[in-house]
C-alpha cells in the first residue's frame, strides 16, 4: 500500500547530504537504486535527481516494523526515509558524491511501488532508443539526460539573464499563423470556424519579428517553439526551439558584438567554458574554397585545394571534362594514409559517390616514393610531380581528388574531409570553435524549380556594394547575412533585413513573385513598411543544438524532453494518431487513405 506525505517533509535532495549533516536526523525521499539484503543489514541506494544516498537499516536502530519494510523494496520503489547521517562505516564510495557518508535510517515510508522496469533505470543499459523512447519518462531518470534538461534550463536562464541585461524585451508570438511560401514544409492546423481554412504553424517568428520592430519594440527576443515538416536527421527536429532576436537601428557588427558577449556569457554560465573575443570570421565564398561547407569545423585541418590549374593540361578525360564544363578540381591531402588499404580507398570512392560525385581519383604516395594511384596513367610524370606539388603531397600521403561543378566538388570533399577527421581520430572533442560565416550569395538556383531562391529568406538585405549587380549577374550579389557554427554544425543564423521598398520589391522580381503575388503573401508586411520602419536585423539560435553541443550529446533528441524519433513519431503518445469521424466533420475534413 502507498503511503501518504502527511506530516512528513524532504530536509534535502539524496546528492546534497554533505559533511555538515553529519550527526542530523534528515529525510529524503527518491526512488530505490538498489537494495541489498545481507540478512541482519539492509543496504539502500536511494536516488533523486541531485543522486544517490546510500542508507543502512539494522533492526537495533530502527525497530522490526521498518526493518521489514525495508525488505520489501524494490527497484524504483519510491520512499522516504528518515535517519541519521554518519560517516560511512566501510570504505568512501569515490564515484558517489555523497561516497562519504550513509544514513542510519530510523524509519521509513513507501510512498508507492513499481513494476519491475521495461529496461534497467538510470543506469546506461545500451537498450535500443525505440524502447527508451516508448518509455521516456523512465529513461529521463537517467542523471545523463537529467543533466542534459538542467543544462538547457541553465542555458536559457543566462540567455534571458544577458538579454535582459542589454535591454531586450521578451515578446511571445502565435503559433496559430498564416501560410507563407518558401522555406520548409509547414504543419498545418485545420480551422473549425472557417471550413477548408487552415493556420500554420510557425517555421520562424521571421515575420512577427520584423512586425515589433516597426511596432518600436526595438529589440525582442524570445524561445520560441518552431515546427518545419522536413526530413529528419540527428541534429533536427519536427519541433525545435529556438533563441529568436531582432535588433532596430542596427548593422552586422551590432548584431555581432552582441552575440559574441551573449555566447562568452552563456559558455561560460552553463559549462564554465572561456570563449575568446573576437570570434573568427570567414565569408561564405572562403568557407566554401577551404573546407568545403558553409558550416566547417575547423577543430581540423585537411583543407580543401583547387588543382585546377595544376591539371589544366593533362589528358586525363575526368579532369578535363571538369574543368571544360566551367568546373572544377580539388583535392584533400589525407597526411599519412598513403599505405590505406585498397578497401577503405574503394569505401571512400563509394562514400563520394553517395554525396552525388561521379567517382573519386586517388593517388596514395608509398613510404619509398612510388604511387599508386587510380588515375596516374592518364598524366605525364612532370603533370603528376605538379600536381603532387600543389597538394604538398609527401611520401605517405594519400591525395583524393573530385572533378565537377564547384557545388558538387565542395560538398563530396568536405563530407569527406568530416568523416575521414572523425574515422582518423582528428578530432579534439575538448575544442569548442566558434566561427561566423558571413557574406553569403543573396540567391541560390534551385534546380527544383529551375529558379533562383532566397538562400536565407526574402527579407535579407543585399550587400550595398553587390547591388548593382542585380540585373546582370543574380547570384554573385551577396548578402548581408551570417550564421554562427560551432565546431561544423550550424548554431544559428539571420540577416540585416530589407527595410527599403524599392529593393523589397526588387528583390521578389528576381525571385519570380509578381507583384500581386507577393503582395498576396505578405501584405501585412509590406504595409506596415510603409508606415515608418527602422533599419533592423536579427539571428536566431537552434536552442536544441546548442544543448546539444555543450553536453556532448550524440543526437539533438538526448536533449529534448520528449522528442520524435526520425519519422517524426511520438513513441510514447503514438502522436501523430487516427481522430474520430466526429472531430473530421467539425472540421470539413475527409481523409482519402487507410492511417
Ligand atoms: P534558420 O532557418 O537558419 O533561421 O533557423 C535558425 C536556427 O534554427 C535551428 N534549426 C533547427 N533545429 C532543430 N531542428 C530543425 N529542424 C531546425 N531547423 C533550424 C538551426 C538554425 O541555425 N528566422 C530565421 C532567423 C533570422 O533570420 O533571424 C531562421 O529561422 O540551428
Ligand atoms: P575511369 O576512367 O572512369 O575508370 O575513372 C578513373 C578514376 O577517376 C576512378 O578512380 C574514378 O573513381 C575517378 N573519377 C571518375 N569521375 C570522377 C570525378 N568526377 N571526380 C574525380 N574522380 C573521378
Amino acid at each position: 500500500m502507498a503511503e501518504s506525505m502527511k506530516g512528513l517533509r524532504r530536509s534535502k535532495r539524496c546528492g546534497e547530504v554533505n559533511a555538515e549533516d553529519l550527526g542530523k536526523s534528515l529525510t529524503v525521499m527518491g526512488w530505490v537504486q538498489k537494495m541489498r539484503n545481507k540478512g541482519g543489514i539492509i543496504f539502500v541506494d536511494l536516488r533523486d535527481r541531485s543522486g544517490i544516498l546510500q542508507v543502512i537499516f539494522e533492526e537495533a536502530e530502527c525497530g522490526s516494523e521498518a526493518f521489514e519494510k525495508a525488505g520489501r523494496l524494490r527497484s524504483e520503489f519510491v520512499a522516504a526515509i528518515t535517519g541519521s547521517v554518519e560517516k560511512r562505516a566501510g570504505e568512501a564510495n569515490e564515484n558517489l558524491a555523497t561516497g562519504a557518508f550513509e544514513l542510519r535510517a530510523k524509519s521509513i515510508r513507501i510512498l508507492s511501488e513499481s513494476e519491475t522496469p521495461p529496461f534497467p533505470v538510470a543506469v546506461d543499459s545500451g537498450t535500443k532508443e525505440e524502447i527508451r523512447l516508448k518509455y521516456r519518462y523512465l529513461d529521463l531518470r537517467n542523471p545523463a539526460l537529467q543533466r542534459n534538461l538542467i543544462l538547457r534550463s541553465r542555458l536559457t536562464t543566462a540567455m534571458r539573464n544577458f538579454l535582459a541585461k542589454e535591454g531586450f524585451i521578451e515578446i511571445e508570438t502565435p503559433t496559430l499563423g498564416l501560410s507563407t511560401p518558401e522555406g520548409a514544409r509547414d504543419y498545418l492546423v485545420p480551422s473549425r470556424v472557417h471550413p477548408g481554412s487552415f493556420y500554420a504553424l510557425p517555421q520562424s517568428p521571421q515575420l512577427y519579428k520584423q512586425l515589433l520592430m516597426c511596432s518600436g519594440m526595438d529589440r525582442y527576443f524570445q524561445l520560441a517553439r518552431c515546427y518545419r515538416d522536413e526530413d529528419l536527421r540527428a541534429d533536427r527536429q519536427p519541433e525545435f526551439t529556438q533563441l529568436d532576436m531582432e535588433l532596430s537601428f542596427v548593422d552586422i557588427e551590432d548584431v555581432i558584438d552582441v552575440n559574441e558577449r551573449l555566447i562568452q556569457y552563456v559558455c561560460r554560465e552553463t559549462i564554465g567554458l572561456d570563449v575568446q573575443l573576437p570570434l573568427p570570421r570567414i565569408p561564405w565564398i572562403e568557407a566554401m574554397n577551404r573546407f568545403g561547407s558553409d558550416k566547417p569545423d575547423t577543430r581540423f585541418g585537411m583543407e580543401l585545394t583547387d588543382v585546377s590549374k595544376a591539371v589544366k593540361d593533362c589528358e586525363f578525360a575526368v579532369f578535363k571534362g571538369a574543368l571544360d564544363a566551367g568546373g572544377s578540381v580539388r583535392g584533400i591531402n589525407v597526411k599519412g594514409q598513403g599505405s590505406m588499404a585498397r578497401k577503405k580507398i574503394d569505401a571512400l570512392v563509394d562514400m563520394a559517390k553517395g554525396s552525388g560525385a561521379k567517382g573519386l581519383a586517388w593517388l596514395a604516395i608509398q613510404e619509398d616514393g612510388s604511387l599508386k594511384s587510380s588515375f596516374a596513367k592518364f598524366f605525364s610524370e612532370e603533370g603528376l610531380a605538379k600536381l603532387v606539388s600543389a597538394m604538398g603531397g609527401e611520401k605517405g600521403d594519400l591525395l583524393l581528388f573530385a572533378a565537377d561543378q564547384n557545388p558538387i566538388v565542395w560538398k563530396v570533399l568536405g563530407q569527406l574531409r568530416c568523416e575521414l577527421a572523425k574515422s582518423l581520430g582528428l578530432i579534439n572533442e575538448n575544442d569548442f570553435n566558434f566561427l561566423w560565416v558571413t557574406e553569403f550569395p543573396l540567391f541560390e538556383w534551385s534546380e527544383e524549380e529551375n529558379r533562383f531562391v532566397a538562400m536565407h529568406h526574402p527579407f535579407t538585405s543585399p550587400m550595398e556594394e553587390d547591388w548593382h549587380l542585380i540585373d546582370s549577374d543574380q547570384g554573385a550579389v551577396r548578402a548581408k547575412a551570417y550564421d554562427i557554427v560551432l565546431n561544423g554544425v550550424e548554431l544559428g543564423g539571420g540577416s540585416v533585413r530589407i527595410h527599403q521598398d524599392d529593393v523589397q520589391e526588387k528583390m521578389f522580381e528576381k525571385l519570380g513573385f509578381t507583384k500581386e503575388r507577393a503582395w498576396e503573401q505578405f501584405e501585412f508586411l509590406l504595409t506596415a513598411f510603409k508606415y515608418g520602419v527602422p533599419p533592423h536585423a536579427g539571428l536566431a539560435y537552434g536552442l536544441d543544438r546548442f544543448v546539444m553541443l555543450l553536453t556532448k550529446a550524440e543526437s539533438i533528441r538526448e536533449v529534448i524532453a520528449f522528442p520524435k524519433n526520425k519519422d517524426a513519431v511520438c513513441l510514447m503518445t503514438g502522436a501523430p494518431g487516427t481522430v474520430e469521424e466526429k472531430q473530421l466533420e467539425e472540421l470539413s475534413i475527409r481523409t482519402d487513405g487507410e492511417a
